[in-house]
């Protein structure tokens, strides 16, 4: 199926980054945000952006302006109605999927691929919530969406072919890397770098070596573009241990729990670059 346009259900941090680079690609996309405000923000960050591209050559103002005004926000599901793919980056709850994905199936067109962004969930049991599961598939971005260049395209228990190949035809389109793959716990990335992740703070403590000097041994000795602690700073160290928890209750492996340490910064409010302080403090 030919995609032209695309809806985004959520706008927040995954939401916008996801529709920035589909209006850049040429597509166009209706953003879907629970209140007229959130929305307005997310077009208004997305603007920003592109603003941004344009001072620094990336972009001409005539691109920019072109692309923003393939961007419509809306409150209303029902106006993803006519949206070839819509792909959802709403809150990381169960439920709260569940219930959408029975909506999104009630309302948009019967050939439509309906995708979720979710990064620790089964896409299964978010498809088992429609009764075409089959055309339910994971785009799972990764964050920040514009910069980062993989998108894990995850076949559910029952997702059909032609969906799947649908959403690998997107990913190439938007200039991304595609990495198919199975509906299992973290799908690759996850799966490798959240335990990984767990071991280093684990070693910051058995070792005794500060943030700085562990950081410094992973870029220097194992060729890390960032240090772990830089690296979870930057990912979030709430949104680490909420992957980390919940990649434990799926696998029940040691190494997915979240070390005491970052749950401790977790429940103290130290989340890292976007709270001002994690391993390290932000000016
Ligand atoms: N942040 C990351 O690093 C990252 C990376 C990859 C994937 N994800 C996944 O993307 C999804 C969104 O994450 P995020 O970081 O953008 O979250 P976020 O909190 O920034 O945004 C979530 C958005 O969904 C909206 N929303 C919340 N509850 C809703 C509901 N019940 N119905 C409809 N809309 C609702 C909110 O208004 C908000 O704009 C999650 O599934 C998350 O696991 C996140």
């Amino acid at each position: 199926m030919t995609v032209q346009r695309i809806g985004v259900v959520g706008l927040g941090a995954m939401g916008a980054g996801i529709a920035q680079v589909a209006i850049e690609a040429g597509f166009d996309v209706v953003g879907r945000e629970v209140s007229g405000e959130l929305g307005d923000a997310a077009a208004a960050r997305i603007g920003h952006f592109l603003t941004r591209k344009v001072e620094k050559g990336q972009q001409t103002e005539e691109e920019r302006d072109a692309a923003v005004a393939r961007l419509e926000t809306t409150t209303e599901l029902d106006a993803l109605a006519d949206c070839d793919l819509v792909i959802e980056a709403i809150v990381e709850e169960l439920d709260a999927k569940r219930a959408l994905f029975t909506e999104l199936e009630r309302l948009c067109r019967a050939d439509a691929v309906l995708a979720t962004n979710t990064s620790a969930l089964s896409v299964t049991e978010i498809a088992a919530a429609t009764a075409s599961p089959e055309r339910v598939v994971g785009m799972h971005f990764f964050n920040p969406a514009p910069l980062m260049p993989l998108v894990e395209v995850v076949r559910a228990e029952l997702s059909a072919d032609g969906p799947v190949a649908t959403a690998l035809a997107v990913v190439e389109q938007l200039g991304k890397v595609a990495v198919p793959c199975h509906d299992t716990p973290g799908f690759v990335v996850n799966r490798v770098l959240i335990p990984l992740l767990n071991d280093c703070v684990r070693v910051l403590d058995e070792a005794r070596v500060s943030p700085e000097s562990l950081d410094a041994a992973m870029a220097n000795g194992a060729g890390w573009p960032m240090g772990p602690c830089t690296l979870l700073d930057l990912v979030g160290i709430d949104v680490h241990v909420h992957a980390s928890e919940a990649l434990y209750e799926k696998l029940r492996e040691p190494r997915m729990a979240a070390p005491p340490r970052l749950v401790a910064m977790r429940n103290a409010g130290l989340y890292g670059r976007k709270s001002g302080r994690g391993f390290y403090a932000y000016g």
